[in-house]
């Protein structure tokens, strides 16, 4: 088990903000009101993950899959990002936060991309607060390319194909060097994972809230945490086995 200050706080989050869309259509605004209402949602909930001791937190903000979607909605998500980092970078600064990204950044908008290689190098020597943006991410894309990576090592002789495992191939995720999320938040209602760190979740423990993202703040943070706090995590142990101290 995790040993930190507090054994009952995630070190990890990772949260699947969604519902900005419905919080918009309910008051009879535009899809990207509910959006701008996101962002503030974004920062509320950072504050309140610090707060908490949360040291790493992962927001799903635009999937592989959500380029389908109308290009006005599109590109006003984009010019939001922007907005965002630019305002975002001296916050981050000021309160010591790692900013990172996962996904497939290369293939982000060029202004985007320069905004994220900028906030990533300026906060790149932070280590207590972690905050990473999942940007162009789909896990079986993340999978794909981590395959790719991997057979190349092999080609090139810096792998063995006979030593082949989940601790080697884990180096070559976008994840590599971030613990695996301890609990996954979901809001708006949906009871699905849609395309989100399949294979980091794999022992999280995960909480639905029906809170569409733009309503969700310390509060649900705080509500999601004790939640987890009741569970007990197994790892395919036995209850008395956990309770026992068993590593
Ligand atoms: C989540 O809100 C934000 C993104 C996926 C970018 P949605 O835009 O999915 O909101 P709903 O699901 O339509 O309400
Ligand atoms: C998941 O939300 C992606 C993000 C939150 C960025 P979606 O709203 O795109 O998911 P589906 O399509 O309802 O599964
Ligand atoms: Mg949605």
């Amino acid at each position: 088990m995790p040993s930190h200050g507090h054994a009952k706080i995630p070190q990890h989050v990772a949260i699947i903000m969604d519902g900005n869309g419905r919080w918009a259509k309910q008051r009879g605004l535009p899809r990207l009101e509910g959006h701008r209402r996101g962002v503030e949602a974004v920062r509320t909930t950072m504050n309140a993950a610090r707060e908490l001791g949360i040291r790493y937190i992962t927001l799903y903000a635009f999937s592989v899959e959500n380029w389908k979607r109308p290009q006005e909605e599109v590109g006003g998500l984009m010019g939001l990002l922007e907005l965002y980092l630019k305002k975002e970078l001296s916050t981050f600064v000021r309160d010591g936060v790692r900013f990172r990204t996962i996904g497939r950044i290369d293939d982000m908008p060029a202004g985007v991309r320069r905004l994220l290689r900028e906030t990533e190098a300026a906060t790149k020597h932070f280590t207590e607060w972690n905050f990473i943006l999942a940007l162009n991410y789909g896990a079986q894309t993340e999978a794909a390319d981590a395959a790719r990576a991997y057979a190349a090592a092999v080609r090139d002789g810096q792998e063995k194909l006979e030593d082949a495992s989940w601790e080697r191939f884990h180096r070559y995720l976008y994840t590599a060097d971030l613990p695996d999320p301890d609990l996954l938040i979901r809001t708006s209602g949906e009871l699905r994972i849609s395309n989100f760190l399949l294979l980091q979740l794999a022992y999280a423990e995960m909480v639905f809230t029906p809170t569409l993202w733009p309503d969700f703040g310390k509060a649900e943070l705080k509500a999601a945490i004790d939640e987890y706090a009741k569970r007990e995590r197994r790892y395919g142990r036995t209850t008395e086995q956990i309770k026992a101290g068993t590593k």
